[in-house]
């Protein structure tokens, strides 16, 4: 076998998440700009070059495959790559296939996922309102993301949901949100926004809301305790005693978890980005385009791991914002 991928920090990477588009049928405000330029598509790689970027770093030891966009559901043809690398699912050397979505197409994928093995899907949903999902998203219907997370349960797949915490948005759903997804058997867990792309500074000050004060929020109703759970991203998780589910904390700014980070990112244009919050990255696709040898590929891929850095500098602190990306979320799907 080949040597493990290493960073400087000695953290093994052992996660990639890849971007199969930058393209998303919705607009979330702290994601994507309204009138967002989208990449011309002869620039995308194609989905048999993602299989074979994400093949060689499969060969190279990650463990862990997310899929995320834009939105990865509205890539044409993407079952083709889901079923690819379900096959390194069944060849054991893959441990996870899994992806992040807004769920407006699970309707129609839940089932073809679930055969290609995905077993679990995060569902991006700030909101239970349905006019406040309008604003959030820009255009999206609430009922139709509903009846995605049905279909994704109907066909056995674990859904969680995944919430950005903003103040004056959705700082009153906390625990409402946490009742709602516990009772239908799914783990949810909170965000805090991170400074990237191009929100007003002004607006990210007045809706950062650290997760500190979101656990406070739910300690006024439930009884909350540590449990061990580690998916391989970065939240911490707490059972709610009350409703036997699980809460997930997922704080860059309150509590950097760089540490013990074990993932890179793929964009849809072969980019590799070696740390969400700095704006680094090594272009693969040269090296993909230039021979059908996955020999200079594995290199390339050794060598910009050892640029990844020790971890994000997002601060919101003496209220400006620092350390903040000029790329949106969009680009590396989160
Ligand atoms: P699980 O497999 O369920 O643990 O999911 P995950 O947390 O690995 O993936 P998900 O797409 O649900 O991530 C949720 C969000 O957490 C992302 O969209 C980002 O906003 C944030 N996040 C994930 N990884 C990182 C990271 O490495 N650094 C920072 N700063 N934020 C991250
Ligand atoms: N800060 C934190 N999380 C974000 N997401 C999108 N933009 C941001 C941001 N600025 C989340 C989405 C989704 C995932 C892909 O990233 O809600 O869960
Ligand atoms: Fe890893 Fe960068 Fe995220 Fe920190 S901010 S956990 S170093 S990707």
């Amino acid at each position: 076998a080949l040597p493990p991928l290493v960073d400087p920090f000695a953290r093994a990477i052992t996660y990639l998440r890849v971007s199969v588009t930058d393209r998303c049928d919705l607009r979330c405000v702290y994601c994507m700009s309204e009138h967002m330029q989208f990449l011309p598509k002869k620039d995308l790689l194609s989905l048999e070059e993602l299989e074979r970027l994400c093949g060689a770093f499969v060969d190279l030891g990650v463990r862990k495959l997310r899929i995320t966009g834009g939105e990865p559901l509205v890539r044409r043809d993407i079952m083709t790559f889901f079923n690819a690398m379900g096959r390194r699912l069944e060849a054991g050397t893959l441990d996870e296939l899994t992806l992040t979505t807004n769920a407006t197409q699970l309707r129609r994928f839940a089932r073809p996922l679930h055969d290609a093995g995905v077993r679990r899907v995060n569902v991006s949903l700030d909101t239970l309102d349905e006019g406040r999902f309008k604003d959030i998203t820009r255009w999206g219907r609430f009922a139709q993301v509903l009846d995605g997370i049905d279909a994704a349960q109907e066909a056995g797949l674990h859904v969680k949901i995944n919430a950005v915490a903003l103040r004056g948005v959705n700082d009153d759903e906390i625990r409402s949100m946490t009742r709602w997804c516990h009772e239908r058997g799914m783990d949810i867990t909170f965000i805090e926004v991170m400074p990237m792309g191009d929100m007003g500074e002004e607006d990210r000050l007045d809706q950062y809301l650290p997760l500190t004060e979101v656990r406070e929020e739910l300690a006024k109703e439930f009884t909350l305790t540590d449990i061990p759970l580690n998916t391989g991203g970065p939240a911490r998780y707490m059972r709610v005693e009350e409703t036997g589910g699980r809460v997930g904390f997922i704080t860059p700014l309150t509590h950097n978890f760089c540490e013990s980070c074990n993932r890179v990112r793929l964009t849809c244009t072969g980019q590799l980005y070696m740390c969400l919050g700095q704006d680094d990255d090594a272009d693969l696709r040269d090296v993909l385009r230039a021979s059908s040898d996955d020999a200079p590929l594995r290199a390339a891929i050794r060598s910009a791991i050892t640029r990844k850095p020790k971890g994000h500098d997002f601060d919101y602190s003496r209220r400006e914002v620092r350390g903040e990306v000029t790329r949106h979320m969009s680009v590396t799907g989160g």
